[in-house]
């Protein structure tokens, strides 16, 4: 039945909502495919593979990385955008539209939808009233899966394996959509062990700690630097999303960590790697970037467009 697999997993890949919908074959696939996009771009060939296709990026939460990478992949493929940033100022959303309306209007526009919004579960939401794809680009504080997929890429690419990693997350996990997916990610591969590197106020809920442990991934919560184990493989660094708080005032008091010249002397290794969801706001020390195992503004970067091609071929060819 090999001939029919490939039929199998792209069919999976219709709406990519959460991490939980996605198996380590299916992760496979999307990986090779972003390996062969990053090969043909390395030996300049051109990829029209999407002509013809119309993708809408709709974007009600500001976006630089997610939306600018999914476009350029989107074009780089040969699809056409339609591109709306800040729907809630300049569409009809600002009349009082509803979401699953401006979904609807979309969808026979376009041809694949990729929002992002502030509420928790917009995007499933979005995909129940379309037949056309729909992917996930972070749901207020719920799922960030493209992301997590481009950080699990950069990892693989780094140490050639998904299990058996040690890593260091630090920073906010109260809001924090990336790291939810990408916890759910690292779950999906034996033998992990991650380190959550925040303050109290920030922490993990208790009912996410018991469902990443049930699903096999080894948690160890720390609130000070100097519990940091010196052999993790990477350290994921995050902001506070102040936005995200009700009281300006008591976000400002957060003491975050701060990653330091200094911290990645004294707990880090050679052969780890440094990656950040980015934007950094004031979180690591921009003496930092000069380390050659800080790599959040040069591969983990460019692995987000190779992965989101990936992507959209998948789905859409
Ligand atoms: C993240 C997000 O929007 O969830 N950024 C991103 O997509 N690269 C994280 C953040 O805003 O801090």
């Amino acid at each position: 039945m090999g001939a029919s697999a490939p039929i199998f997993f792209i069919k999976m890949l219709t709406d990519i909502i959460s991490f939980d919908q996605l198996d380590t074959k299916t992760l496979s696939l999307i990986f090779k495919t972003a390996d062969g996009i990053k090969k043909s771009f390395k030996n300049k060939k051109t990829l029209e593979i999407l002509k013809g296709k119309v993708i809408t990026l709709l974007f009600f939460e500001p976006s630089s990385r997610t939306f600018s990478s999914f476009a350029s992949a989107a074009k780089r493929l040969g699809a056409q955008t339609i591109e709306y940033q800040n729907p809630m100022q300049t569409s009809s959303a600002v009349k009082g539209e509803t979401l699953e309306d401006t979904i609807k209007v979309f969808s026979a526009y376009s041809d694949l939808i990729i929002i992002r919004h502030p509420e928790i579960g917009a995007a499933s939401r979005a995909a129940n009233v379309t037949d056309i794809p729909v992917i996930n680009a972070g749901d207020g504080a719920g799922e960030h899966p493209s992301q997590a997929l481009l950080d699990l890429y950069t990892i693989r690419e780094q140490f050639g394996r998904l299990d058996r990693l040690k890593g260091l997350i630090a920073g906010d996990f109260l809001y924090g959509r990336a790291v939810r997916s990408l916890l759910k990610a690292l779950c999906l591969y034996k033998n992990n062990s991650i380190y959550l590197l925040s303050p109290k106020e920030l922490s993990l809920s208790k009912k996410d700690v018991y469902l990443y442990k049930s699903r096999g991934l080894k948690i160890f919560e720390i609130d000070s630097e100097k519990n940091i184990p010196r052999d993790c493989d990477f350290w994921y660094w995050t902001r506070v999303q102040k936005e995200r708080f009700k009281n300006k005032t008591a976000s400002n008091k957060i003491k975050a960590p701060y990653l330091s010249t200094a911290l990645l002397k004294a707990k880090g290794n050679n052969k780890m790697i440094v990656m950040h969801v980015l934007p950094r706001i004031d979180e690591v020390d921009r003496e930092v970037d000069n380390d050659l195992r800080c790599i959040f503004l040069t591969k983990q970067i460019k692995n987000g467009m190779y992965v989101r091609m990936a992507l959209l071929k998948l789905i859409l060819k």
